[in-house]
C-alpha cells in the first residue's frame, strides 16, 4: 500500500513524478525497496523520449512492461508529442497503485494498466513497442517479447547485471547469455555486444530479425533499442552479424571473426551497433536534464560505429609502449592520416581504429 509509503515529487523532463522518499540520487539502486525508482537512470529515460519523439506514431503503442513508479511510459506519453496508446505493467501491486497516481498527477487519461508478470502479458498482447527495464538481467524476458513486437516496431532492453553481460564473470555470462567471455580492457563493449548478439538469437529463433538504433554502456547498464523486422530471411539477416572476438594479451590485438577457435569470446554481436543517421539527425528538446549528454553520446556513437573492431584504451596502449599516455586527440589525428579513428562513448580514453596494433604501438613512441 502506498500509503504506508514515505513518498517525494520529483520532476524529469516535463514530467511530475511521485516517487518513494528514500530513492536514491545517484548510482545504481536496491531492489529491496517497495516501489523502485533510480534517479540516475534519468539519462536512459531521455534518450527514450527523444528516440521515441522519432521513431512513434499517433497512435503508436508501447508497453512499458516493467514500469515500477510508470516514469518512463508517462515520460513517453507526456513529452514525445505523440498521442501513443500507452500500457503500464508491473507484476508488483504497490508499483502499480503508484504508477496509477502519477498517470493522474500528469493527466494521462488513456493509459491501461495492469499488474500481472510480464511473461504472461507477452504471450497474449502485440505492442509497436516493448520497453524491458528489469533488475539484473533481462535474458528471461527476450524470447517472449521479441514476437509480442509488430512488424517493423521496437524491442527497448537495459541490463543491469553489466559484470555478467561483460564478461567478467564468465561462468554466469555463460550460463545466463549462453556466451562464452573472458575479462577483456573493452568489457563494456563486450557487455553491448552480448547483449545485442543474446535479443538476436532470441528474436531469431521465433523467426524475427534485429536492427540496433542504439546500443551504448552508460553509468552501471548496457542498453539497446531495436528494430523488429517479422520473417526467417530477416531473421537469418540479422544472424549474419553474430560472430566471435579475439583477443591477444600479449600483443593486445583484437578482431571480431566469423568462427569461434578456442579462448574466444562469443557468439557476441559483432556489425553495427545504431542506426548512425538517425542519431546524427536526430533534434534534442534544451528542457531535457541530460541534453548536452546525450548529444555527445549520439556523436560518439554515430562515429565509432565506422569501425567494426573492439576500442581500446590509451593506458593500455603506452603500457605495452612503456611510454606516457599521449592525449587522446593528438593520437586519433596520427592515426587519421593512416587509416581510421574515433573516439567513443565507453570512456574519455577510448578509441577504436583499423590501424594494426603495432602500427599504434610505433606512432607512440
Ligand atoms: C528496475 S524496476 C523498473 C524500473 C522502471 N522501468 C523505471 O524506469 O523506473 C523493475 C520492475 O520490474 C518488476 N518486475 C520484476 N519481475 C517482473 C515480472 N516477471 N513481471 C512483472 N513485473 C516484474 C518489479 O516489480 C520492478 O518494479
Amino acid at each position: 500500500m502506498i500509503r504506508d509509503l514515505s513518498l517525494t515529487i520529483t520532476k524529469e523532463g516535463n514530467t511530475l513524478l511521485i516517487v518513494p522518499a528514500n530513492s536514491e540520487k545517484s548510482g545504481p539502486a536496491s531492489s529491496r525497496v517497495p516501489v523502485f525508482y533510480n534517479h540516475a537512470m534519468e539519462f536512459n529515460r531521455d534518450i527514450s523520449v527523444v528516440l521515441f519523439n522519432r521513431l512513434l506514431r499517433d497512435g503508436s503503442s508501447f508497453l512499458d512492461g516493467l514500469t515500477a513508479t510508470g516514469a518512463r511510459g508517462i515520460r513517453l506519453a507526456n513529452e514525445t508529442g505523440k498521442n501513443i496508446s500507452l500500457h503500464l505493467n508491473d507484476g508488483n501491486p504497490t508499483a502499480i497503485e503508484l504508477a496509477r497516481r502519477n498517470l493522474d498527477l500528469n493527466g494521462v487519461a488513456m493509459a491501461e494498466v495492469s499488474c500481472t508478470d510480464l511473461r504472461k502479458l507477452l504471450i497474449e498482447r502485440r505492442f509497436d513497442a516493448i520497453d524491458i527495464d528489469p533488475f539484473g538481467s533481462p535474458a528471461q524476458f527476450i524470447s517472449l517479447a521479441a514476437p509480442a513486437v509488430r512488424n517493423g516496431g521496437y524491442l527497448c532492453v537495459t541490463a543491469t547485471d553489466t559484470g555478467t553481460v561483460s564478461g567478467i564473470f564468465p561462468g554466469a555470462c555463460l550460463r545466463r547469455y549462453g556466451t562464452r567471455a573472458i575479462r577483456t580492457p573493452f568489457y563494456h563493449e563486450i557487455g553491448v555486444r552480448n547483449l545485442l548478439g543474446f535479443v538476436a538469437r532470441e528474436a531469431a529463433r521465433e523467426e524475427v530479425g534485429i536492427e540496433p538504433v542504439i546500443a551504448f554502456y552508460a553509468d552501471h547498464y548496457v542498453r539497446c533499442i531495436v528494430r523488429c523486422r517479422r520473417g526467417a530471411g530477416n531473421a537469418d539477416r540479422s544472424l549474419k552479424n553474430i560472430g566471435f572476438c579475439t583477443f591477444d594479451q600479449n600483443s593486445l590485438e583484437r578482431r571480431f571473426v566469423g568462427f569461434q577457435e578456442e579462448g574466444q569470446i562469443g557468439p557476441i554481436w559483432t556489425g553495427s551497433k545504431c542506426d548512425a543517421d538517425l542519431l546524427r539527425n536526430t533534434a534534442l528538446p534544451a528542457n531535457l536534464g541530460s541534453s548536452d549528454r546525450i548529444s555527445r553520446y549520439f556523436e560518439l556513437l554515430a562515429g565509432e560505429n565506422d569501425v567494426q573492431r573492439p576500442h581500446f584504451t590509451v593506458d593500455e596502449l603506452a603500457r605495452k609502449a612503456k611510454t606516457g599516455p599521449p592525449k587522446l586527440s593528438a593520437l586519433l589525428e596520427m592515426l587519421g592520416q593512416t587509416g581510421k579513428a574515433h573516439p567513443t562513448h565507453f570512456g574519455p580514453k577510448t578509441f577504436v581504429t583499423d590501424v594494426e596494433v603495432e602500427r599504434i604501438l610505433g606512432l607512440m613512441k
